[in-house]
């Protein structure tokens, strides 16, 4: 589908130009006929009289109004939402999409790993399908727009297509992914990556990843036939908010992703001697957090030594068994690293690796690492790039590219087609935390380039 989608992009172009109402695109055509009579060029059709109605915008009232409710749904007292996935705000939230998925008129199922799956024919019944949308669990203590915006705006477009009577060529599916904060748990399953060992592993919720995928509807041990090839899909699009400051501090309403970063997670266990506090002295001591200390310095210097994107974080530390008057003889870590390139996170996981045993040698302790989930990097097809800053064009609307530091289900779905992602802007770069917020009128943009960069997507890839 190469060639014909760069080749169709152009196509693409002259047919919105025939979309367009406005008087100018009118006259374009009109100038455009005029010149290939007279030089004898191939004729550009005229805009059929059908298409001369006003361009299709989602109801933005109606996409905002749908965001509040949704923040109600695992709603905590500092303004955000704790709805990770499997918990009981979890599967009500899902239960309520459902019903919205419905009143667009849509016919949502719920697939074997659990994503809640709507499919929306299109006329030619050979054409893969587009699939679009995002993910609404959240992290603990997380806010209202991270994955909201992007599920409910996929939502949206479908009822405004259904609204207008509007059939693409090829099938629709609106899909919101099952616990993505997790480790994209819903999407893998997609590429075939969730193993029995991630089934075994203990998510935000208290339950294993596999009784979570029972409890939201799933099958895990039939995980296999939700399993899809390379070329399975026509393309994947995904609305997200940044997360990041960028788009906001220099006021660009739409973003255009270029690639996403790959992610590692390890569990870290540094194991000392828990002994007395009082009785021990300070250089007969296998303490176990105090090792974690250096090991936590150790990872800031490691990733910042050298110039680049990466990011690295230890998020998660719990001493044990954790008593004032007990020299901690076990801390369990995390490890998390961040890069676009997959080769850089393994290079720094190496190099922590190496020097944490070399803190363990110092201070009579033990490092052990064991990796949790690993995510690729992924670049965005270029040509939904294109896409996607025509939409935001044809809208008026300014763009950027850049890069993705927070991983999402776009990634797993860039194996499987061509992948795009927009964002919107986070007010101050606030994410993952209750006071993340996206101003409603950038809600409506993103809504609008997604909806603009389907109907494009439709038109030009095979
Ligand atoms: C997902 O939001 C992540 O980047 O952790
Ligand atoms: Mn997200
Ligand atoms: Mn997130």
């Amino acid at each position: 589908m190469s060639d014909s989608l760069a080749r169709g992009t152009d196509h693409a172009r002259s047919m919105e130009e025939k979309h367009v109402t406005d008087r100018r695109g009118f006259t374009k055509s009109c100038l455009a006929a005029i010149a290939a009579t007279v030089t004898g060029w191939p004729q550009i059709r005229l805009t059929p009289r059908h298409l001369l109605q006003p361009p299709i915008r989602v109801n933005g009232p109606r996409l905002n109004q749908s965001l509040t409710d949704l923040s109600r749904f695992g709603a905590n007292p500092q303004g955000g939402v704790s709805r990770v996935a499997y918990s009981d705000a979890d599967r009500d939230a899902r239960a309520w999409i459902m019903d919205l998925m419905r009143a667009a008129k849509l016919d949502p199922r719920i697939d074997l790993a659990g994503n809640i799956v709507a499919r929306r024919p299109g006329t030619d019944a050979s054409a893969k399908p587009i699939v679009f949308g995002s993910h609404i669990d959240s992290v603990p203590e997380g806010g209202n727009y991270d994955g909201d915006v992007g599920s409910l705006s996929a939502i949206e477009v479908a009822r405004t297509l259904a609204e207008r009577g509007v059939v693409t060529r090829h099938p629709l599916e609106v899909v919101i992914f099952q616990n993505e904060e997790g480790g994209l748990v819903g999407s893998r399953a997609w590429i075939g990556e969730v193993t029995a060992r991630d089934l075994a592993l203990t998510s935000r919720s208290g339950k294993t990843i596999a009784d979570g995928i029972r409890f939201i509807g799933g099958d895990p041990t039939r995980l296999a036939e939700v399993r899809r090839s390379p070329g399975d899909i026509a393309g994947y699009l995904e609305l997200h908010i940044e997360q990041g400051g960028t788009l906001d501090r220099e006021h660009i309403p739409i973003g255009v992703v270029e690639g996403i970063v790959g992610i590692g997670w390890w569990d870290v266990t540094v194991t000392g001697f828990a002994n007395h506090a009082g009785t021990t002295p300070m250089n007969e001591r296998h303490d176990a957090l105090l090792a974690a200390a250096k090991f936590i310095e150790l990872v800031n210097r490691t990733v910042t030594s050298e110039p680049g994107r990466q990011v690295g974080t230890v998020g998660r530390i719990q001493a044990l068994p954790g008593a004032p008057n007990v020299i901690p003889g076990q801390v369990l870590l995390s490890l998390e690293l961040r890069d676009l390139d997959a080769a850089k996170i393994e290079r720094l996981y190496q190099t922590i690796a190496r020097e944490a045993e070399r803190i363990g040698t110092e201070s009579g302790t033990t490092f052990t690492f064991r990796e949790t989930n690993r995510q690729a990097p992924a670049l965005s097809d270029p040509r939904v790039r294109g896409l996607i800053a025509d939409a935001a064009k044809s809208l008026g609307l300014a763009t950027k590219v850049l890069p993705s530091g927070a991983g999402h289900d776009a990634q797993d779905m860039a194996r499987l087609g061509p992948m795009g992602m927009i964002f919107v802007p986070s007010v101050a770069g606030v994410s993952h935390a209750p006071r993340e917020l996206t101003r409603p009128e950038d809600v409506v943009n993103g809504a609008n380039v997604l909806l603009g960069s389907l109907l494009q997507m439709d038109r030009t890839v095979a």
